[in-house]
């Protein structure tokens, strides 16, 4: 009897159907799904067609009726199948209701006319068709437009494009649109350098540059994901060879000229690495981060946005904070792999413990590439690669010997500018150039190097200065890293006819290992060598006296730990210092490695007598001469104060 009624006429069928059901005592549902089986097979030919008009629609009533030929089941209403499934029409999308009837669930209609992979998903940009007649051409949905109907309204910000669906109903939608055949192309979502077909080029937003002046195949396309880097990257367009050779020619020394060698060699190096990020990254598995710190006024901001941002294509604008919101540092940090950026006011100790912490974690992670995975309201999880090459200022650098060794410092002082106006003078001349006018110059030359050769130069000036002094091998690369930046700087000039005068490479990285390394050491400053300094200074303002927490006699410094631990933990809240403070277990640990290594630390723990009232307690002994020779540190005053200091007295001997 069911193949009779399932090719009934459809009033028929559902009188049949209501007196099945009653006379059966089944459920509607259950009754449709009897109806519904031989009809199984060719729901899949349903989708994947061309739309058909309305008037075919019309005609048949049914769902996949177009065919016509399959006159048992022609009109035949399934009501339920895939979760979601939707037909479509040429201006608009529509379900079956219960009784097959179609309802519409749309005022609009999307016909797509490619498909763009990119790594964050598969792009579909589509016309899209209203029931008003209009025609809104080249919109795009990226891969999340399809989340939900919430998401889908998001890219569809017309007021005639209404959606009346479910969530599972824009699935339904992605499955019309993802069957259509339409050209497939690869997308290039990341700012800057790129590979393609083994050819280096750049990408910006609106042009790209390679070499010998490229464009993309034509398979691949730009896709702007409109990131807050993205506009401000000015376009490549070509400069008369004069002109650039004129301007490099007043500009290329003068960048020279803008603050002492210490200061200005890491960063122009660093910046004229960064572009060829990747391939460095490639070949020594890291690229620093560059820090420029120091007090307010010394030219940090300045130096970066008025003079080496714009030589590398951004336009001059506000720079980056380092309180962005996480999700907003997260997506500008994975924008690009080689577009330097810059963030400004990085002051540790005024941000909140948890922002600091995901910041210093995202420079980790910047340092070798790594990716940082969130979660998503609706389940899923994205990834970021973290690669942007990072300049970092503030005031202080980050102090963690984790983030030190993957960094690279340049240190102005306030008081150089006011001593030296011919500083002042070249900073002036540069602004009034146009620097955004190299930059593509700058580009097609760093484009055009060999940066495996490039290394090897680099590698061999660094040895060479550094002359057999051991240094940790994360500080030689990126010293490495900057120094082939130098190499790109002058090979730039020497392309044009520039001459320069001779880079002073010792001075970078003799500044380099005087700011991150123990004076004369090989290692890193340790949160051990902080705590020494800070007890120094604790020690002369009278924060800490001899007899009480330190005693001293014949060079050897002993130190109660417990209590010196308390005044410098005290001390470092108080000043709000946010560095690495070490709680008591990592101080204790640090002095044993110290002392195993052969370091400044003689004893870890022995019995001494603190003070004449025969005070006996342990402590750990110092080599003050040879923490003296390392470190920021001077002799511990060795008479009483006069007045008992201490912050309001609130701590004693234990
Ligand atoms: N050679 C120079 N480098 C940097 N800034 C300079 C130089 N010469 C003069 N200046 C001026 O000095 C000031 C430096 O201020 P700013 O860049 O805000 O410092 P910071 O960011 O370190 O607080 C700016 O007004 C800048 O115009
Ligand atoms: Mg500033």
């Amino acid at each position: 009897m069911l193949p009779l009624i399932r090719s009934a006429d459809p009033v028929l069928r559902d009188g049949y159907t209501d007196l099945i059901k009653s006379r059966f005592k089944l459920r509607a549902q259950t009754v449709r799904q009897l109806l519904r089986e031989t009809d199984r097979p060719r729901k899949t030919t349903a989708f994947g067609r061309r739309p058909k008009t309305a008037r075919e629609r019309s005609e048949s009533e049914g769902w996949h009726s177009e065919g016509g030929h399959n006159t048992d089941d022609e009109d035949y209403a399934p009501g339920v199948g895939l979760k979601g499934e939707v037909l479509e029409d040429t201006d608009h999308y529509y379900i079956l209701g219960r009784r097959g009837e179609p309802v519409t669930i749309s005022s609009f209609q999307i016909e797509p006319v490619r498909r763009v992979a990119t790594d964050a998903g598969d792009i579909i940009d589509a016309d899209v068709t209203t029931t008003g007649g209009r025609v809104y051409r080249g919109v795009r949905f990226p891969r999340e437009a399809w989340h939900s109907k919430r998401h889908l309204l998001r890219v569809l910000k017309s007021a005639d494009m209404l959606w009346t669906g479910s969530d599972d109903n824009v699935q339904g939608v992605l499955k019309l649109v993802a069957e259509r055949d339409v050209p497939a192309m690869r997308g290039i979502m990341n700012l800057g350098y790129a590979e393609i077909g083994g050819e280096p080029i750049w990408v910006v937003p609106e042009s790209v540059v390679g070499p010998e002046g490229a464009a993309l195949p034509d398979d691949v396309l730009f896709v702007d994901s409109g990131d807050a880097l993205h506009k401000r990257l000015r376009r490549l367009d070509p400069i008369d060879p004069a002109v650039e050779a004129a301007t490099a020619a007043l500009v290329l020394p003068k960048l020279l000229e803008l603050n002492t060698p210490e200061v200005i060699l890491p960063i122009l190096g660093w910046f004229f690495a960064a572009p060829l990020k990747p391939r460095i990254h490639k070949a020594l598995g890291h690229f620093p981060i560059l820090c420029v710190w120091g007090t307010q006024g010394s030219g940090k901001s300045s130096i970066v946005m008025e003079v080496f941002w714009p030589l590398m294509g951004i336009r001059s604008a506000e720079p980056f904070s380092a309180t962005e919101t996480e999700f907003a540092l997260l997506k500008l940090l994975s924008s690009t792999n080689s577009v330097p950026v810059f963030i400004d006011e990085y002051k540790p100790f005024d941000m909140p413990r948890y922002r600091r912490n995901t910041l210093h974690r995202y420079m980790r992670r910047l340092y070798t590439g790594e990716v940082e995975s969130r979660g998503r309201a609706d389940q899923t999880v994205v990834s970021y690669r973290l690669h942007a090459p990072l300049c970092l200022a503030g005031e202080t650098r980050p102090i963690e010997s984790a983030l030190v060794e993957r960094i690279v410092t340049s240190n102005p002082s306030k008081d150089t500018l006011p001593d030296r106006p011919e500083m002042v003078r070249a900073f002036q001349k540069l602004k009034t150039v146009d620097l955004g006018l190299l930059n593509r110059g700058i580009l097609r030359h760093l484009l055009a190097r060999d940066t495996t050769a490039d290394l090897a130069v680099a590698t061999r000036v660094v040895e060479g200065t550094l002359a057999g002094r051991e240094v940790p091998l994360r500080i030689k690369d990126n010293l490495i890293a900057t120094v082939s930046g130098l190499l790109h700087f002058e090979g730039y000039a020497g392309s044009l006819g520039v001459r320069l005068p001779e880079l002073d490479v010792a001075a970078l990285v003799a500044a380099q290992c005087d700011d991150l390394l123990e004076s004369g050491g090989r290692t890193v400053k340790t949160g051990l060598d902080y705590f020494l300094e800070i007890l120094s200074s604790l020690a002369v303002s009278g924060g800490i006296q001899h007899n009480r927490q330190y005693t001293y006699s014949s060079g050897q410094l002993a130190l109660h730990v417990a209590s010196c631990h308390a005044a410098y933990a005290e001390h470092c809240r108080r000043i709000g210092y946010e560095g690495e403070v070490l709680d008591k277990k990592a101080l204790v640990r640090q002095l044993q490695e110290n002392h195993r290594r052969g370091g400044y630390v003689t004893e870890v723990s022995r019995a001494t007598t603190f003070g004449t009232r025969g005070d006996k307690r342990r402590a750990a002994f110092i080599d003050l001469e040879a923490v003296k020779r390392l470190l920021d540190v001077d002799d511990f005053p060795q008479d009483e104060p006069s007045s008992a200091g201490g912050y309001g007295g609130g701590w004693h001997d234990d």
